[in-house]
């Protein structure tokens, strides 16, 4: 009789009622038919649905330098909590992550402290960019993160001089905040003067995102280098992004599929501020037919988390950014039982092309051979989405009272349940993930 680790029964994926078999970590077979087997563990999966594990490509962690507002064992169990299943972290830490030494801590920080799959990006700056050729080589690193305009932490580079020396000293994909410093920067005193948060999307208007992308996407073709668009915002970057999908991929973040101004403003005051801003429902609208359109590639959290005292001063002390890694999916499964999107695209945005656009190895499909990274959820369950539910160590979400249908149920890494309704189970199984270059 056949020996498995784990076999989860009678589950639905996207194709059709099947049986999963796990040993090793890789998913050994899935079938329809189910023969004798000898298993460490089953699953039921009657009325459940296995998704590729969910990969969340922008998270802010915060460790080193930061880790009263999150670490790496937190920050990833709030990522299981919600189905994911791998993260990649932002390189805006204290120190940045712009050196190999910087990078190597992170990973030895990461081991045995994980509960889910990392890979941390590199920062690119005016003060790295000669090391950038071997520096991107690190087998963990999914790419260059470039600020071009300042938000949380020092990263910057405004220049598209340096911008082009980062493009012609890398291969793998850079990845680009795109709002414009020099913009930002004429534009300051809206925010300053008003000291009201109402302001933060009129000081970072449309335009500031707009002119950034396009200066950007005219770099990346001259060089015909691969970037990724992070956390677009604008009607107008969606309408020039569909232009560069031979050499640009797009990511967009639940909250601005979610929330708008002035409404969140209003009821959130600084906990709604984010750079680049959360606007207008017109942009939320464009968002959305981006993503039907085809424009937009991957949905990630931008998981930012502050605390309440940092979050409750008075604007614009207050800095830019919400926890989200735990609530990115189930947000996400409440849009599909609204009819917004399907479960199909979902998996395409949040596991399969993240893997595919990032060259992630083994992960992004529920396929033989592949991790066995799995995420189950359950369609049909409604929730209330609550503060105290929070593994972020800033304890906060924006979505704190939010009734939702929809969410991930068990969550398996390397065939191992690590989550089972809402609860962690055993010890942090997280490994690197593995880029190819
Ligand atoms: O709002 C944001 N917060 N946007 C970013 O780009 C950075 C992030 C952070 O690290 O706090």
């Amino acid at each position: 009789m056949d020996q498995y680790d784990l076999v989860i029964k009678n589950i639905k994926t996207l194709s059709a009622d099947v049986n999963i078999f796990v040993k090793h970590g890789k998913i050994t077979k899935i079938s329809s038919h189910l023969p004798n087997y000898n298993a460490k563990k089953t699953i039921e999966g009657s009325g459940l649905v296995a998704l590729s594990g969910i990969i969340d490509s922008q998270v802010h962690f915060r460790e080193p330098g930061l880790t009263h507002k999150e670490d790496l064992e937190s920050g990833t169990k709030g990522a299981i909590l919600g189905g994911v299943t791998s993260v990649f972290e932002m390189p805006n830490t204290i120190p940045a992550t712009t050196t190999q030494i910087a990078f190597d801590d992170k990973m030895k920080r990461a081991k045995g402290r994980a509960w889910c799959n990392y890979a941390f990006y590199f920062g690119g700056s005016p003060d790295n960019v000669s090391e950038l050729p071997y520096l991107e080589k690190s087998p963990s690193c999914p790419g260059v993160k470039v600020f071009m305009g300042s938000s949380t932490g020092t990263l910057l580079v405004e220049d598209d001089a340096t911008l082009e020396k980062i493009l012609q000293n890398t291969k793998k994909r850079i990845i680009v905040h795109c709002e414009d410093e020099y913009r930002l920067r004429e534009r300051k005193h809206i925010a300053i003067d008003s000291k009201d948060v109402r302001n933060h999307h009129v000081w970072r208007d449309a335009q500031t995102a707009f002119m950034a992308t396009q200066r950007l996407l005219k770099i990346a073709k001259k060089y015909n280098h691969p970037v990724h668009v992070l956390h677009v915002t604008t009607a107008e970057e969606m309408e020039l992004l569909k232009g560069y999908k031979d050499i640009a991929t797009v990511e967009v973040l639940p909250q601005h599929l979610t929330l708008f101004a002035p409404d969140c403003y209003e009821r959130l005051k600084a906990f709604a501020q984010q750079n680049p801003p959360i606007r207008e429902k017109k942009h939320q609208d464009a968002l959305w037919k981006a993503i039907h359109a085809g424009v937009v590639d991957v949905i990630g959290s931008d998981h930012a988390p502050h605390t309440i005292e940092e979050k409750s001063q008075e604007y614009p002390l207050t800095p830019s950014g919400m926890p989200g890694v735990q609530t990115m999916l189930p947000i996400m499964l409440h849009h599909h039982s609204q009819g917004r999107i399907t479960l199909e695209k979902i998996q395409q945005m949040m596991s399969f092309n993240p893997a595919k656009i990032f060259n992630l190895k083994n992960k992004g499909q529920l396929a033989e051979g592949f991790d066995a990274d799995i995420t189950i959820v359950d369609l049909k369950k409604t929730f209330e989405i609550k503060n105290s539910d929070m593994a972020t160590k800033s304890g906060w979400t924006p979505y704190n009272g939010m009734k939702i249908t929809g969410r991930p149920i068990i969550t398996i890494i390397g065939g191992n349940i690590v989550m089972r309704e809402g609860e962690v189970l055993g010890t942090p199984m997280g490994s690197p993930c593995q880029f190819q270059m």
